[in-house]
């Protein structure tokens, strides 16, 4: 083998190395690399809502806390869909029959004392304004949800929008 060739061989060997290293970083910044490399702080253990359940077992159901019924809540911000002050427990919201409108309509409202539904949620996606609830306002538990007092699960900056401060 001559000088030349000798020095193509090794210029060739460096090239391999480099790109080889080059994937061994990529993999090891997309978490492939079968050892991740222990940088001091300890390692995460991560805990899944199934627990150490098996997967081919379930978890027995946690039991759902209804709200009682209570004043409604302030609003956080005027387009907030407002929390429900109620337990929803067996109201059902079906094809034929609405439950929530059985009370929160226009003519059911004075007798059952619930707010009427916004005058919003008669208008369709082409603002078209309906003579009854809009179809995209139908299933009212979409974006109503009873409220529970539950505690933040991380701090938070959130501020009640200035108008309704
Ligand atoms: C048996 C009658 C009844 C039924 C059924 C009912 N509600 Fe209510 N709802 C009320 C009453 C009464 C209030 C409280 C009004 C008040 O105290 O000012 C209320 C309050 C609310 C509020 C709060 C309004 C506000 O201004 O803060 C929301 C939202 C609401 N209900 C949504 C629903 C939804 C969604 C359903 C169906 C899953 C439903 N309600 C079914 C009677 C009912
Ligand atoms: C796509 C989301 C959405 C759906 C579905 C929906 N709402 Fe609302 N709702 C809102 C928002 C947002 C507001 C507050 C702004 C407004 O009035 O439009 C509101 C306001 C209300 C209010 C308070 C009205 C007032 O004058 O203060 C009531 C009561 C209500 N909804 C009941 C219902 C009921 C009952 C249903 C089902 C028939 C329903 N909503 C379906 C988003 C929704």
């Amino acid at each position: 083998m001559n000088s030349r060739s000798f020095r193509h061989l090794l210029q060739d060997l460096a090239r391999v190395a480099l790109a080889a290293g080059l994937i061994l970083v990529g993999a090891q910044q997309h978490g492939l690399a079968a050892e991740p490399q222990a940088s001091g702080s300890a390692p995460v253990k991560m805990q899944g809502l199934r627990g150490g359940t098996p997967l081919d077992q379930d978890n027995a159901p946690t039991p759902i806390r209804q709200e009682r019924d209570h004043a409604p809540s302030d609003r956080d911000f005027v387009q907030q869909p407002p929390l429900i002050p109620h337990t929803i427990s067996s109201y059902q919201i079906t094809k034929n029959y609405n439950k929530c409108m059985d009370c929160h309509s226009f003519q059911k409202s004075k007798d059952s004392g619930a707010t009427k539904v916004s005058v919003t949620h008669f208008r369709n996606r082409d603002g078209q304004e309906l003579d009854n609830i809009s179809p995209r306002r139908y299933f009212c538990t979409q974006c109503h949800v009873p409220q529970t007092d539950a505690k933040p699960l991380v701090g938070n900056t959130f501020q009640r929008a200035r108008g309704l401060q």
